[in-house]
């Protein structure tokens, strides 16, 4: 029988992150370069095998899984698994199912989401002005990403929008979009950039410590810490004046990685341990294995005796490498 996924740390696994492509229609200048090479297409699993490793996490105590990317909704078939996994929600076998999305397809499928059990989503949005959104996403493409962030919010879906604070691009705007953001109805996660894969700029020269934006925040608003917590590593304050919820992602400034309680597994089937770590387990192996119920048993043994305890990212000098060479499109962050 499935064995719960349990590490050497003794933290219980119960967060799956599941990236549907390596792809994406959008090159944010952090995350990738212009020229970026993608996965064969013969590698990535199929819709049915990212099924079989869906409901191989649940057996062993999954309870939410989020569809990543690249980006998860340039995968064409991808909202027959979304209807297959949000079964696993009517059932009660599963909490809560989402996705992370840019964005620039959420119109043409929010209703689908819906109607398949998507209660709330994270939205990447980093820049409310198009000529800068243009510029760092390499790709004009705000409007679709508002008329999909509209499109969530007629459908029902809750929604918070994460942006990647970036000194010297976004920083003097994140007052006016967490404030566009509340009047909403929408919560807002504030970012850390992280040094995974190379880019054509250096990380350093843009990297924006929470806390100095913390501070900034603290000058306009009352911020009260909140007890909220979604699963991910975001600790959230509650703003008066807006009357809306912000988190903030720290990897950086303040390490989270003590209550961690998620994997990721990409588009090829590779699970992945740690977003800071090399250390991976081929579960697309095991699926095509003569055994795959033992290989998948073994596999996961070896996995959570793998999981390391932390993250070592550090952005503290200009020019250094990144401290992974691989992208953070791999495993959708
Ligand atoms: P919620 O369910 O809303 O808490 O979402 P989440 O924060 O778990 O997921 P999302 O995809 O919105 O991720 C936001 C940011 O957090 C991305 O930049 C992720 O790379 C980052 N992130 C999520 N989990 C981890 C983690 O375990 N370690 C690190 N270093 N970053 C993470
Ligand atoms: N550092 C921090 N966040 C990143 N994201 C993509 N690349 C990076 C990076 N290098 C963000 C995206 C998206 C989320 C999944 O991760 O903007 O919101
Ligand atoms: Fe694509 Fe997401 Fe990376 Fe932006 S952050 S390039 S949307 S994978």
């Amino acid at each position: 029988t499935p064995s719960p996924l349990i590490d050497r740390f003794a933290r219980r696994i119960t967060y799956l992150r599941l990236s549907l492509t390596d792809r994406c229609d959008l090159r944010c200048a952090y995350c990738m370069p212009e020229r970026m090479t993608f996965l064969p297409r013969a590698e990535v699993l199929t819709l049915e095998e990212l099924h079989e490793v869906a409901l191989a996490f649940i057996a062993r105590g999954v309870r939410k899984i989020r569809l990543t990317g690249g980006e998860p909704l340039v995968r064409r078939d991808m909202m027959q698994l979304v209807r297959a996994l949000g079964r696993k929600i009517e059932d009660g076998s599963l909490d809560e199912l989402t996705l992370t999305t840019n964005g620039t397809r959420l119109a043409e499928f929010a209703d689908d989401l819906a109607a398949a059990g998507v209660k709330r989503i994270n939205v990447s949005l980093d820049t409310m002005d198009r000529t800068k959104f243009a510029e760092l996403t390499r790709r004009d493409s705000l409007p679709q990403v508002l008329e999909g962030i509209a499109a969530a919010k007629a459908a029902g879906i809750r929604i918070k929008l994460n942006a990647v604070a970036l000194k010297g691009i976004n920083e003097h705007e994140l007052p006016d979009l967490i404030a566009w953001a509340h009047g909403e109805g929408h919560s807002v996660t504030l970012i850390e950039v992280m040094p995974l894969g190379e880019v054509e700029g250096d990380r350093f020269d843009h990297y924006l410590p929470l806390d100095a934006v913390r501070r900034d925040l603290e000058s306009r608003w009352t911020l009260t810490a909140s007890d909220a917590r979604t699963g991910g590593p975001a600790r959230y304050v509650d703003i008066a004046e807006t009357g809306g919820r912000l988190g903030f992602i720290t990897p950086l400034t303040g390490n989270f990685c003590e209550g961690c309680n998620r994997v990721r597994v990409t588009a090829t089937g590779q699970l992945f341990m740690c977003l800071g770590g090399e250390g991976k387990v081929d579960l697309r192996a095991a699926l095509r294995s003569e055994s795959p119920e033992a290989a998948l048993e073994e596999a996961f043994a070896r996995a959570m005796g793998e999981k390391p305890e932390k993250h070592g990212f550090v952005i503290d000098r200009p020019g250094a490498a990144p401290a992974l060479a691989r992208h953070m499109s791999m495993t959708g962050g």
